[in-house]
Order: structure tokens, then sequence, then C-alpha cells
């Protein structure tokens, strides 16, 4: 597992270099035009990839982007149509949820393209468009490279789909480009910088219970990495996003029960996350873990010894760094718990039944 997040900054550069300039919808540009809503459909890791995606794919598209559960999408009878884009991610190309869910898309005569790490896959030869993740195989049951990969492949498409809609002036594209070749190589620091997350995997490890907090794009990496935690160490790990919290689920917080808090790098959002992490602080005293861009002002001593800190980077690029760093922390987490990294108790790499 430790090699395939390690890999990513390699993979993620090859992905740039071989999709980004080369990605066409093809014959497809012309029912793009005509798409007034998105739907990702996806489980797991997938359907996290998705949650993170769709606040970027909204910004530069101006369209509706809704996510939804594959075993939920299929059986809710949903409303869809010839204008509607249904992006559907998998990594195995193969998952039986999914596969399902994108049957109906087709009966709806919904315009289909999916993400898949597998170009031989049912998914990817039963859409009308397909795109492949390029993560490599992955051995690790939990999905860490590839969902980096696929991540980056949301926002490429998303730039494939803003030029064929003209959603964005040249200087915001090239702006956005600019930030997605600086991935590979934050991702080699923070993957170099390996021994800073040690303070977090050994207090972390300690308890029964933890939760993740994030807003916005980090809604859906505190969902990411609660699952990480949930697979690779079988502590109750749950997410939510940081202004919900406050609605019912802090009563049942106590000093044993440690909170993670992404802070993100838009100022709004960070102050109010900042706001609901001290609320909730004041309110249950939990153990405080924070997650926060470098230049972000300290928070040591203020409300945390336990700070993470990453680069620099637009909010929606963030959600790249806060992943990875949160693959290391729990794959730590799993050795010094002595737990298989590579095949957690009773999962499967392939889900193929509904
Ligand atoms: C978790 C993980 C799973 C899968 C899910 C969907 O680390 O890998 O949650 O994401 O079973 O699988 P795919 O993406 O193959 O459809």
């Amino acid at each position: 597992m430790l090699k395939e997040i390690q890999q990513q900054p390699s993979i993620i550069q090859n992905i740039l270099n071989k999709q980004l300039p080369y990605i066409s919808l093809g014959k497809y540009e012309k029912n793009l035009k005509l798409i007034n809503n998105i739907y990702i459909i996806a489980s797991g890791s997938s359907r996290n990839a998705g949650n993170i995606a769709k606040y970027f794919l909204q910004s530069i598209l101006n369209i509706q982007v809704q996510v939804d559960y594959a075993s939920e999408f299929a059986y809710k009878d949903p409303i869809i149509n010839n204008q509607t884009l249904i992006i559907v991610l998998s990594q195995s190309g193969e998952t039986a949820d999914t596969l399902k869910a994108l049957k109906i898309a087709k009966e709806k005569q919904a315009l289909t393209v999916a993400l898949t790490n597998n170009k031989n896959s049912t998914i990817h030869k039963t859409v009308d468009f397909a795109l492949e993740v390029m993560a490599g195989e992955e051995k690790s049951i939990a999905a860490t490279k590839s969902f980096t990969a696929q991540l980056i492949n949301l926002y490429i498409l998303g730039l494939c789909m803003s030029k064929i809609l003209d959603t964005l002036t040249d200087s915001d594209y090239k702006s956005i480009i600019n930030q997605l070749y600086q991935i590979p190589q934050e991702f080699d620091k923070i993957i170099d910088d390996f021994s800073s997350y040690d303070n977090f995997a050994k207090k972390l490890k300690k308890y029964n219970h933890i939760i993740l907090l994030g807003r916005g794009p980090d809604t859906g990496v505190a969902d990411e990495g609660a699952l990480k935690l949930k697979e690779l160490t079988y502590i109750d790990a749950n997410s939510c996003p940081t202004g919900e919290f406050l609605h019912g689920y802090l009563a049942f917080l106590d000093e044993k029960t440690p909170v993670v808090s992404i802070l993100s790098p838009d100022k709004t959002v960070c102050n109010l996350a900042l706001n609901n992490t001290l609320l909730i602080k004041d309110k249950r005293n939990p153990p405080l873990f924070i997650i926060k861009p470098e230049s972000s002002k300290s928070f040591d001593d203020i409300i945390s010894q336990n700070v993470i800190n990453l680069p620099d980077c637009d909010k929606y690029i963030y959600p790249f760094y806060v992943t990875v760093c949160l693959q290391i922390v729990a794959y730590k987490m799993a050795l010094l718990l002595d737990k298989d990294v590579i095949n957690p108790r009773s999962l499967t790499k392939i889900v193929t039944h509904e």
C-alpha cells in the first residue's frame, strides 16, 4: 500500500501529460451542449471523489451537479432524460450497484460518461464515452492511487467540458491548468514529509471513535478520510460537514472522541469551520486535530497542539493534499495497530452483487 501511496505524484503527472491535452468528447460534444443537469453516480471511495469534484465542476460549468449512491439511484426512479449527463465513477468498472444505475440511466436516454481504471470492464464498454483513469493496477483493497487518479481525471473532464460549453475565460482556464500541474511536486513533498504524520497516527490510534469534519469540497475529503480509517484500522471513524455537526451530533461527543477538523484555504469557509470547531471545543472539549494550509494563521496553542500544515493552494486543489495526508495517517495507524493494510477483513476489491 505504501508503494501505491508513493506512486501518486508520478501517476498524476502522467495523467496530466497524457489526458489533459488530448481528451475530446468527439461526436458527443453536440449532446453535451444540451445538458442542463449532471449526476455523478458511484459507490464507496468513488462516490467520495464525486462529492469532492462536484464543487469544482459546478463552479466551472455553471450546471447543477448532484452526487448519488449508485445503490440508491437505481431504485428511486430518478428524474433524468436526454438533457442529463450521468458521470459514472468506478475504479473496477464492474461494481454491481453502479452497473445497475448505469442501466437505468441508459434506459432513460441520458448521456453517459464513465471514468474507470479498467478499459476492458463492463462499465467502460457500456457508456457513450469512457475515460481511463490510468492509475495502474491497485493491489490494496482500500483505494489510494485510484482515488486521486479518478479525481484528477474528473477535473480534466470538467475542463474539457468547459471548453465545449465556453464557460471559462482563457485566463481562468490557464490558471486552473497551472495549479493542476503543481500537484505532483506538492504530492512529493507531502509524501517525503512522512514522519510529520506520526504525531496524528500515534495519538489517534488510541481512540475507539474519531470524527472528521470539513466544509465545501473538504466534506468529501472528510468522508474519504473516515472511510480509509474504517477500512484500515477498524476504528469507528465518521465524517460530517462541520456546520451540520452542531445540529445534534455534538451531543454525543466527549473527551474520548477526537475531532479532526479540516480547515480550507478559502478564507470565508475557513473562518466558518474554525468558528464551528471552537464552539465544538468549548461545548464538549474533544481532543482536537487540525489540518490546514501552511500560511493560514497558526492554531498551535490557540485551540490545538496537533496541527498538520499542507501546501497553500486553491480551495479546489486542497482536497488532493488533504486526501494524501489522511491516507498516510490511516496507513501509519493500521501498522501501529498491526492490521492488514492490503486485505482488510471482510472486504473485496470488487463488489459484484447488489
Ligand atoms: C474503498 C473502496 C471502495 C470502492 C467501492 C466502489 O477504499 O475502494 O469503497 O470505491 O467498492 O468500487 P468501484 O470504484 O470499483 O466501483
